[in-house]
């Protein structure tokens, strides 16, 4: 694996694997690899031949009172696993280089990055979007593959390349899951063990209202009720319970249609995770315990 921190450097590179008649996939991260993003590395081998993985923890994306100090950096194990996995070019730079002095850019897509975790977190998908813009910029004509567990971000990054024209063709790859429901998230080993447990909450709640709807409940509310009680009842602390249209994010009548994305945030201590379930099309949630 060639571990490249220049951008102009990662840029040639992604231009000569193209000119060498590869087609290039490209994985986005901030790094702590796990099951997830090795997923999203298989997704990308599925379109193309050779694959970058991008480890940046993006500054812009995190609010002031938010952990972008304490997120995890494991550079020597993420670039272990991308040598495990076969993967060609690990780019790994730093702020100054992808934020060089004087900059000031930024790239929005308004109201789709305001609802959901947006609304709690002002600014958030606007920093996502501008360091992707930034890694497609540098990548070139490529496949992203994005994980649907940040689905709001998959779909703002959808909508984005499309509005601008971007060559890039964006793919997604189911949740991973642990054994017992928790979804995988590198924020996951910032748990202590009562908070651990407590997160199982999320999964179960949205594994309730699943079921309920595969039962054949239509009522909006009453399913979002579902969910909190199980989530308040492990003793988290809900950011938002929404069910929203999964392609325009929009809200939806009381009365719903037959594919709706359930989409969950929670804090378990000082931990937010996240995790959604599209009912009407997503495989049966696991049960917890
Ligand atoms: O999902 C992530 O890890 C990040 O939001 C991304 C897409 C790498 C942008 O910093």
């Amino acid at each position: 694996v060639r571990l490249i921190v220049d951008p102009s450097e990662f840029q040639a590179a992604c231009a000569e694997l193209r000119a060498a008649g590869h087609r290039l996939g490209l994985v986005p991260t901030m790094g702590a690899l796990h099951e997830g993003h090795l997923s999203l590395v298989r997704g990308a081998r599925q379109h193309a031949e050779r694959v970058a993985v991008s480890i940046f923890v993006n500054p812009t994306q995190f609010g002031p009172n938010e952990d972008l100090a304490r997120y995890p950096r494991t550079l020597e194990r993420d670039l272990e696993k991308c040598r495990e996995r076969g993967v060609d070019l690990v780019f790994a730079p730093e702020v100054v280089h992808m934020y060089a002095k004087g900059e000031s850019t930024r790239v929005s897509v308004g109201s789709l990055g305001e609802t959901l975790c947006g609304a709690s977190r002002p600014n958030h998908f606007d920093g996502v979007c501008t360091v992707v813009t930034k890694l497609f910029q540098l990548a070139g004509p490529c496949t992203a593959v994005f994980g649907r567990k940040d689905y709001q971000q998959w779909k703002i990054v959808e909508r984005m390349t499309a509005d601008l024209f971007i060559p890039v063709t964006v793919r997604s790859m189911p949740i991973v899951r642990e054994a017992d429901g928790l979804a995988l998230s590198s924020r996951n080993v910032r748990l202590l063990p009562g908070a651990r447990a407590a997160a199982l909450g999320l999964v179960r709640g949205l594994a309730r209202a699943q079921g309920a709807f595969i039962e054949g409940m239509r009522d909006g509310a009453r399913l979002r009720e579902l969910a909190l009680l199980e989530i308040e009842g492990a003793g988290l602390e809900v950011d938002y319970v929404s069910l929203v249209d999964p392609d325009a994010l929009t809200a939806l009548p009381d009365a719903l249609p037959e594919r709706v994305l359930l989409a969950a945030a929670a804090f378990a201590g000082d931990v937010r995770l996240i995790d959604n379930v599209v009912l009407g099309e997503d495989p049966r949630l696991p049960e917890t315990p």
